[in-house]
C-alpha cells in the first residue's frame, strides 16, 4: 500500500524539514482563487494527504472539505481537523453531491492517475464539483521534458531523539516515473527502515491543458511553488476557471 502508516506519520515532518511551507503554499493558492473569484467561500482539497494545506484553507475559507484515498493519510487529516469532513474517496470517481467555489489538488497527486484517460476522468470529477465560475488549482508532476531520469534526492533530519533520513531514486518507465522512497529511522530502540514505491505519470503540458478544457475549464499556467531554499516544488500550477451555466 502506498502512503501506509509509517510513511504517513513521517510525511509532514520530513517535508517541513526539507523546507516545504504548507501554510505559505495554501495562502498562495487562496490568492490565486480569490484573484479570480473574490467571493470564494468554499474549498475542496482533493488527495489532501495529511491535511496540511487543508488546515490553512480552513482558516481562510468558511467551508472546507478534503478527500483522500490512503486510510493512513486520511486518519492524520481527520485527527488534525476534527471539524472538517475528510472523505475516504478516489479522486478518479468521487461524487460528493455538492459544489465548491474552489477545488485544489496539490503535491502532484493528480499524476497518480494511471494514464491520460484517468487524468481526464480525475480533472472531470474535480470540475464537476465546482460552481460555475469556480476555480480549479492543480499542482502537476514534472513534464517529460524537465524530468531528470535517474534523479536521486536525500534529506536527513533530527527530531526529538530520532534521526530520520529519506532518500529517493526516480527512474523513467515509459510515460511514468517510478520513484523509490526509502526511510531510515534511528532512535534509542534501534534502526528501522521501510521503502515506498510510487508511480507517477509524466503527463505533458498539453495533456493537462486538454484535461481541463474537456472538463469545461479555461486554463492558465501560473508560477510554481518553491521550497525555502528557492528550489521549485513542481513546474508550475494549472489554474482553471469553470465556464458559466
Ligand atoms: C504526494 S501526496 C500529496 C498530498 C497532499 N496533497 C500534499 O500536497 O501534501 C499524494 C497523495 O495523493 C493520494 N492519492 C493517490 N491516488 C489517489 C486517488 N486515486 N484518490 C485520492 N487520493 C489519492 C495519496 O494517497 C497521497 O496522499
Amino acid at each position: 500500500m502506498q502512503y501506509g502508516t509509517a510513511h504517513a506519520e513521517l510525511y509532514d515532518l520530513i517535508f517541513r524539514s526539507r523546507g516545504k511551507d504548507f501554510e505559505a503554499e495554501a495562502e498562495e493558492v487562496a490568492r490565486l482563487v480569490r484573484a479570480r473569484l473574490p467571493a470564494a467561500r468554499s474549498v475542496l482539497d482533493v488527495a489532501c494527504g495529511t491535511g496540511a494545506h487543508l488546515e490553512t484553507f480552513a482558516r481562510l475559507f468558511e467551508h472546507c472539505q478534503g478527500l483522500e484515498l490512503a486510510p493512513a493519510m486520511r486518519r492524520i487529516a481527520e485527527r488534525r481537523l476534527p471539524r472538517v469532513a475528510v472523505h475516504q474517496s478516489d479522486m478518479r470517481t468521487f461524487e460528493l453531491g455538492r459544489a465548491f467555489d474552489a477545488v485544489t489538488c496539490m503535491g502532484n497527486a493528480v499524476a497518480c492517475a494511471a494514464g491520460t484517460a484517468e487524468l481526464d476522468q480525475t480533472v472531470e470529477r474535480m470540475a464537476a464539483h465546482l460552481v460555475p465560475g469556480g476555480v480549479l488549482v492543480v499542482e502537476p508532476w514534472w513534464f517529460p521534458e524537465n524530468f531528470v531520469d535517474g534523479h536521486v534526492g536525500g534529506h536527513l533530519m533530527h527530531d526529538a531523539g530520532r534521526i530520520i533520513s529519506r532518500t529517493t531514486h526516480s527512474r523513467r518507465q515509459g510515460d511514468r516515473t517510478r520513484m523509490e522512497v526509502k526511510f531510515v529511522v534511528a532512535d534509542s530502540r534501534g534502526i528501522t527502515e521501510f521503502t515506498d514505491v510510487l508511480s507517477v505519470g509524466l503527463f505533458t503540458h498539453e495533456e493537462y491543458r486538454a484535461a481541463f478544457e474537456r472538463a469545461g475549464c479555461a486554463v492558465e499556467f501560473a508560477a510554481g511553488l518553491r521550497l525555502a531554499d528557492g528550489r521549485p516544488n513542481s513546474p508550475g500550477l494549472f489554474v482553471g476557471r469553470k465556464e458559466g451555466p
